[in-house]
């Protein structure tokens, strides 16, 4: 039931000329989600925002707010406010009379919104600030005022555009925390935009991975990094390897390649028809899923030469030569054997399970692998 529905995009696509920022974008997001636009710089993120806040039209499609179109109905008169990562806080008033202005548009007196202002400062915890200006609060505080503001006339909808990206690595992660609590105990509709894919996993119910304009997959965190749709996805999140092979005719059930001379099978494949002979695929497998030297059993054993080792605190990362190509495995500090070391042989293990095979042309799309994503 599109009642049901807080926010629904339909075939919506926005250009200028001929940049094309946003195409084909189909979701329905259900009243109270938390659903995240996950991308790199440029995919498109924002503009999606904008069209949902009405500051956009769309050159394509539909958007509808709680089952209506509205797509002529001006910002203003959309029940959704938006929350940027610059705060926009008014300089000169206090929080009091900051937090009060939405109120104050529809006619509500600073008297009668009180009880109203102190609820909010309550669930974003500052209470004891209301006279305080902007400029004697800290960037963290600022943001939970700039919350307290959107959030005072209780709008269906909240829109946030990378709302931490000013914010230190810590608080940063602690604001995460505040902002998740009060999504749940307001039950508000959260669209949240951010090129971090770690928050993305960590806050969302689900999460759209655009580029280029293109919603790559819409899924549950777990979806998205267990079953990635596309090369893309697969290494846009978490850390991947990609391992060239060769499509060979499978053996029973699941795809089969080959590669340095050994025969993988993958539990999953998203190339279709059957194997021609010297077909390339990409095999991909995660860094903390390849077992080194383990004792537990594993559906592929391979040798590999050690090429360097990275102490990262909790783990490892291991750098292996598997003929002529790297595999990257993560072993736990807990885990890990101190005879590994450059230039011995490693036993690099593998499951079918953990195998996924992508089309070689989806190798250009690939993000090159980093720690963090930004
Ligand atoms: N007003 C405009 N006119 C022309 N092109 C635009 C306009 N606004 C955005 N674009 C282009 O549309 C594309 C998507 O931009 P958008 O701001 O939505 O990206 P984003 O995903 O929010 O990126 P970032 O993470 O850097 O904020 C970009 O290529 C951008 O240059
Ligand atoms: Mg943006």
């Amino acid at each position: 039931m599109a009642e049901e529905n807080a926010i629904e995009l339909r075939g919506v696509k926005k250009a200028w000329g001929d940049v094309v920022a946003v195409q084909s974008f189909d979701v329905e997001i259900r009243k109270g989600e938390f659903f995240s636009l996950l991308g790199p710089s440029g995919c498109g993120k924002t503009t999606t925002l904008r069209m949902i806040a009405g500051l956009e039209e769309p050159t394509e499609g539909q958007i509808l707010l709680e089952g209506h179109d509205v797509v002529r109905v001006p910002p203003y008169r959309r029940n959704v406010h938006t929350v940027f990562q610059d705060y926009a806080l008014f300089p000169h008033m206090t929080v009091n009379k900051n937090i009060w202005f939405p109120l104050k548009m529809r006619g509500i007196s600073l008297s009668d919104a009180g009880q109203r202002i102190d609820r909010v400062l309550r669930l974003v915890n500052m209470e004891g600030y209301e006279r305080r200006l902007p400029q004697q609060l800290s960037g963290g505080q600022r943001q939970r005022i700039a919350l307290a503001r959107s959030l005072v006339d209780e709008p269906a909808a909240l829109l946030l555009d990378e709302p931490l990206g000013a914010l230190d690595f810590k608080l940063r992660g602690a604001m995460q925390k505040v902002l998740k609590d009060i999504q749940r105990n307001v039950g508000i509709t959260f669209i949240y935009v951010t090129h971090d894919q770690t928050e993305a996993l960590t806050m969302s119910d689900r999460i759209a991975v655009m580029k280029s304009g293109r919603v790559h997959q819409i899924g549950t965190p777990d979806e998205i990094y267990s079953r990635p749709a596309t090369a893309f996805v697969a290494s846009f999140i978490g850390e991947m390897n990609f391992l060239h092979g060769r499509r060979l005719q499978a053996q029973g059930e699941m795809p089969q390649a080959e590669v340095g001379g050994h025969r993988f099978r993958a539990s999953r494949s998203t190339i279709t028809g059957t194997p021609g002979s010297g077909d390339e695929v990409l095999v991909c497998i995660r860094t903390e899923r390849v077992q080194v030297n383990s004792h537990r059993g594993t559906d592929h054993e391979v040798e590999g030469t050690v090429r360097r080792i990275v102490y990262r605190g909790t783990d490892y990362e291991l750098t292996c030569d598997l003929a002529g190509q790297e595999v990257r495995a993560v072993v736990s500090a807990v885990d890990w054997n101190p005879e590994l070391r450059v230039g011995t042989q490693a036993r690099l293990g593998f499951n079918a399970a953990d195998i996924t095979f992508f089309p070689q042309a989806e190798e250009k799309e690939i993000v090159q692998y980093t720690t963090e994503a930004v």
